[in-house]
């Protein structure tokens, strides 16, 4: 369980609900304690006995439990009978989860900004004087655990991004420079950085016993990354916001694709935000509804 402390940060935040958002591969909960924000983390499983027990016994102190995420809804059929429960749309919970994060960490109001999370898929939302759902893509942190467990058999997250960050992606993608001769000026030194083709240094001479996991997690990873960013990118420049705030579990601890994304916000002229904590957006922005 984590703790956020807020002494001393004048924000209102409830004292009698409980957030709830429960994604596709983890719920998260989150509720005031004292001067404190409470967090928890569990595996979205079917009758996950730790859930239902903090759940249950939280029920006489808080007397709201607010919902997100599409996991929820039988918790909210259930929990509706008892208390007063609210169904929230999971995109306007993370926009106003990640308004307090945000607040909470830099201590001034955030700024028009495009929000990405990268759960087990990828959302995107327009945060101007509105809150719109612009769309996402299928890329994400789902895309990576079939990924890991299909080629490795790796179940654990951790584990494949501990994995990733000892891993040299360059031994298996291509770079522009790996296409084009040194001499060669019709690309110049920036274009030859940018890669070329994901994966594309494997061929039918390469030798499968000599092919590095670590390498094959790190480039997977980048190749979300670079991906998920132009998109990004575009949906930004076509909304005219300079900040794309990224956030959601598949950034946990994972430096491999920050590295991937700010780099990328800095070719493309972005602000790229992280903020701690940010897989918890949704639950936050439940208890705030
Ligand atoms: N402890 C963990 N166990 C499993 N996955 C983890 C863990 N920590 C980080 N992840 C990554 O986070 C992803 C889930 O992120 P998140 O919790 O934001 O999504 P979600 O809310 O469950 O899904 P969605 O919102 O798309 O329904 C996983 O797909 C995985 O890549
Ligand atoms: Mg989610």
């Amino acid at each position: 369980m984590l703790k956020i402390k807020l002494s001393g940060i004048d924000v209102n935040i409830p004292k009698d609900i409980i957030g709830i958002d429960m994604g596709h591969s983890l719920t998260k909960i989150v509720f005031m304690e004292e001067n404190e924000i409470n967090l928890f983390i569990y595996s979205t499983q079917k009758n996950n006995t730790e859930i239902t027990n903090l759940l249950e016994t939280k029920k006489e102190i808080y007397k709201k439990y607010n919902f997100s995420g599409g996991k929820s809804f039988s918790f909210y059929n259930y929990y509706s009978t008892q208390l007063k429960a609210k169904l929230i749309d999971e995109f306007e919970a993370i926009s106003k989860g990640v308004e307090l994060l945000y607040f909470l960490e830099r201590k001034k109001e955030l700024s028009n900004s495009l929000i990405v999370t990268i759960g087990t898929g990828t959302s995107i939302i327009l945060k101007n004087e509105e809150i719109l759902h612009l769309g996402g893509s299928a890329l994400g942190g789902g895309f990576f655990m079939g990924f890991i467990k299909y080629l490795f058999n790796i179940n654990d997250f951790n584990e494949a991004i501990s994995l990733a960050k000892q891993g040299n992606r360059y031994n298996v993608d291509l770079k522009v420079s790996d296409i084009y001769d040194p001499q060669d000026n019709r690309v110049d030194s920036l274009f030859r950085e940018f890669t070329a083709a994901s994966l594309g240094k494997i061929n039918e001479s390469s030798n499968l016993n000599s092919l590095n996991r670590k390498d094959f997690i790190n480039s997977i990873i980048c190749m979300l990354g670079e991906n998920l960013g132009i998109i990004a990118t575009l949906m930004a420049d076509n909304h005219k916001v300079e900040n794309i705030l990224y956030g959601g579990g598949f950034l946990k601890d994972n430096k491999v694709l920050k590295k991937i994304l700010s780099i990328l916000s800095i070719v493309n002229k972005k602000k790229a935000i992280f903020l701690n904590n940010s897989e918890y957006c949704a639950a936050l922005g439940a208890l705030m509804s």
